[in-house]
């Protein structure tokens, strides 16, 4: 057998999978002694096992038009389950029925030996193409694809099993385990990891399994799994399948969602939905409901989409993670992981370009932050550059070395909304701006002053800190503050530079004829005219993270009258994550859980006074590019009821009843 390399990293961390390839070709996994698939038969075992035992022929020919079924799986591997139950769904099911599977995976396979072990099946190429094209960025926590427009769905808990089922919510109408043959991975078929599936299990969800091991079926029986032995196929004599009959009695019902934090009932009515605003938020949030089939309208007040803070030439794809795995690290890496697989579908070098992020370790205390980061997360997501690896990586002379985000990089954000709003159900309507939201009967209408733009049952507000001009949005927390850019004419000289470089400030390499440096943060200021004296902050940053580059760029020697630039707003909430979900009424809310500011303990069993069918996705910050596209996927997953595609402590506490509920609990 022969190994493929594989580097060492904290036990904490996530690694690779350390795979052994036999005589044959077949993947087989060091640590646990196992073969990833029958070599004989995989692809006959896979659907005997997984597909038939679940009933999937029929049960993806009988969805109906806009119909869903969500599969979930203990062992993603190879993906070859995935991959063969997206191939039957294709040939079974109605042309805008959806498949969303979701997995889990401790040791994800690196994108080498995934093409290496699909290359076995020819047959599967169609779908194993797709996700090799997108299998970048897999980094632990959640992580989700998007394929065919929205039709599959793929979202993939990187991590152990049983730390990450109990971080998921969703309900799954159909069960494979695959985690190893129970005596080699025990771990994966315990009584507390059943219970999970069964927390999981939607109303008559059934369940398929290659093992026929006696305890394992009596454990799925007693998590309320009825399960029953089955002809196997192959060298497997016998396999298992059942079907969730419900909770047991003897064991207390798993908690349900505060009633805060529940999920809304989705609206009746046609599936038309307006979101106000076009810039990152905007555009997402339309792309992820059109991927789901609904028809949007996309208001925007300017003549086009990304006019305002989404508009800057460049921007960065910049992670500020934290070693502690707080929900905003957690939200990053899972949105970094979406973004990079949506940008796989633009024009490298003038869409954006993954030429890496540099971030200058400036001074002792940013060295020391960074040494904690590079223990805590693998190598191929950062690493520590010293100075002369730093700046043979940038291509210019550095004062510092600092820690490297290979797969970071920079984005045009123009042309990522432009992506995102294209679908031929998304209406992008100019010159819109709402001034008023009214209900009327089951709809909202979107007014500005006396005309009627257009309505429907469901709005999102996506118009940054513009949304505290509508009464049901104008209480959450969000400030604007001024950012300016300056765009740097490259030189021969500057064309060096090769990756974009941090400290306090950023500078791109060039984009056409032109660096974007930046950015300026004025936190009183309401003018959006560039000034002189930003430009030249901007400039001082410059030479922070390079005076070779400043050089290079004859920047100081230009008149800072010609300093030319563009300056808009981000949009802040206090705890720096955004504002993502169902709005309630503020005032019905205070009332209705006025007990907690007596008790902070009690969970009055009273459900949320929602805004039908309002939401808001805001408060991206300084790192739009990174949250926002996610964020559009978490509103179609509340307004749906889909599986989230965040840990649900990440969405409560991206949620925007978050602000009321604190108020209430302080006493205010
Ligand atoms: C100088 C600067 C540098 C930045 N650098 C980076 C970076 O390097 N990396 C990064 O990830 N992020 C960066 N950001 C942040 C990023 O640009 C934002 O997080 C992101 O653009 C926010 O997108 P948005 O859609 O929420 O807001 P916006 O892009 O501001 O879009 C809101 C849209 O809503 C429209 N609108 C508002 N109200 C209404 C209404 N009532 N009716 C109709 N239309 C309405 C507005 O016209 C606007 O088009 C930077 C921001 C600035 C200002
Ligand atoms: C038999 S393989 C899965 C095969 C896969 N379904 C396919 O289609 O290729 C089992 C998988 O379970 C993963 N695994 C093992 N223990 C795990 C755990 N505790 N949590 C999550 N994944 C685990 C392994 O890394 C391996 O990829």
């Amino acid at each position: 057998m022969t190994s493929t390399d594989h580097t060492q990293i904290a036990d904490d961390q996530i690694a690779h999978a350390q795979i052994d390839w036999d005589e044959h070709g077949n993947p087989h996994s060091r640590v646990f002694a196992d073969v990833y698939f029958s070599t004989g038969s995989g692809l006959d075992e896979t659907r005997h096992v997984f597909l038939t035992q679940n009933e999937l022929p029929e049960r993806f020919a009988a969805l109906p038009a806009g119909g869903r079924l969500v599969i979930g799986e203990t062992g993603f591997g190879t993906g070859l389950n995935f991959l063969c139950a997206w191939q039957l769904f294709n040939a079974s099911a109605v042309a805008d029925a959806r498949l969303h599977f979701v997995s889990v995976e401790k040791y994800p396979l690196t994108r080498a030996d995934l093409e290496r072990a699909l290359n076995l099946w020819p047959e599967l190429k169609e779908q194993a193409d797709q996700l090799l094209d997108q299998y970048v960025a897999v980094h632990q926590g959640f992580q989700r694809w998007v394929f065919e427009g929205g039709r599959v769905t793929l979202t993939l808990l990187v991590g152990d099993a049983l730390d990450m089922l109990p971080q998921l919510d969703g309900q799954i109408d159909a069960w494979f385990l695959d985690g190893f043959a129970p005596a080699k991975n025990p771990e994966m078929w315990t009584p507390e990891l059943f219970a999970e599936l069964a927390r999981l299990a939607a109303p008559g969800s059934t369940i398929g399994t290659f093992t026929s091991t006696g305890w394992v079926r009596r454990a799925l029986n007693a998590a309320g799994f009825k399960m029953k032995r089955v002809p196997g196929i192959g060298h497997k004599w016998e396999v298992l399948k059942g079907r969730f009959i419900g909770w047991p009695e003897d064991v207390p019902t798993p908690p349900r969602a505060k009633p805060w934090f529940a999920r809304p009932t989705s609206p009746d009515g046609p599936r038309t939905a307006l979101v106000i605003g076009a810039g990152l938020a905007g555009c997402a949030t339309a792309s992820s409901l059109a991927a789901r089939g609904w028809h949007v309208s996309l208001l925007e007040r300017h003549g086009d989409l990304a006019q305002e803070a989404s508009g800057n030439p460049q921007g960065v794809l910049y992670l500020k993670l934290s070693a502690h795995g707080t929900p905003l690290s957690q939200l990053i890496l899972s949105g970094f992981g979406h973004t990079r697989r949506l940008l796989e579908r633009l024009q490298r070098g003038i869409d954006w370009d993954d030429c890496g992020v540099l971030q200058l370790a400036f001074d002792e205390k940013e060295q020391a932050r960074q040494a904690q980061l590079a223990a805590a997360f693998p190598e191929d997501l950062l690493h520590v550059l010293d100075r002369a690896d730093a700046e043979s990586r940038a291509g210019v002379v550095l004062n510092s070395g600092g820690l490297f985000y290979p797969q970071g990089g920079w984005v045009h954000p123009p042309a990522l909304c432009r992506d995102q709003a294209s679908a031929s159900n998304i209406k992008l309507l100019t010159h819109n701006d709402v001034i008023e939201l009214r209900r009327d009967g089951a709809l909202w209408q979107a007014w500005d002053g006396e005309r009627l733009l257009a309505s429907a049952p469901v709005v999102v507000l996506a118009g940054a800190a513009e949304v505290k001009r509508f009464p049901a949005s104008a209480d959450l927390p969000l400030k604007r503050i001024r950012g300016q850019i300056t765009r740097l004419a490259a030189t021969p000289e500057s064309r060096a530079l090769t990756t974009v470089v941090c400290a306090e400030g950023y500078v791109a390499p060039a984009r056409g004829g032109e660096h974007t440096l930046g950015a300026s943060f004025a936190f009183n200021s309401d003018d959006l005219t560039p000034n002189t004296a930003e430009h030249l902050g901007n400039l001082e940053l410059l030479r922070e993270i390079s005076e070779d580059l400043t050089q290079r760029l004859n920047a100081t020697a230009l008149p800072a009258e010609d300093l030319q630039g563009r300056a808009a707003f981000r949009c802040t909430s206090p705890d720096y994550l955004p504002i993502v979900g169902p709005l309630a009424d503020r005032a019905a809310f205070l009332e209705t859980y006025a007990v907690l500011r007596k008790d902070a303990r009690q969970t009055p069993d009273t459900e949320c006074p929602w805004l039908a069918g309002l939401y808001v996705n805001s408060g991206h910050g300084s790192r739009g590019l990174i949250t926002a596209p996610l964020s559009g996927e978490l509103i179609a997953a509340w307004l749906d009821d889909e599986p989230l595609p965040l840990p649900r402590s990440v969405a409560e506490a991206c949620h925007p009843n978050r602000f009321a509920l604190r108020g209430l609990i302080r006493g205010k």
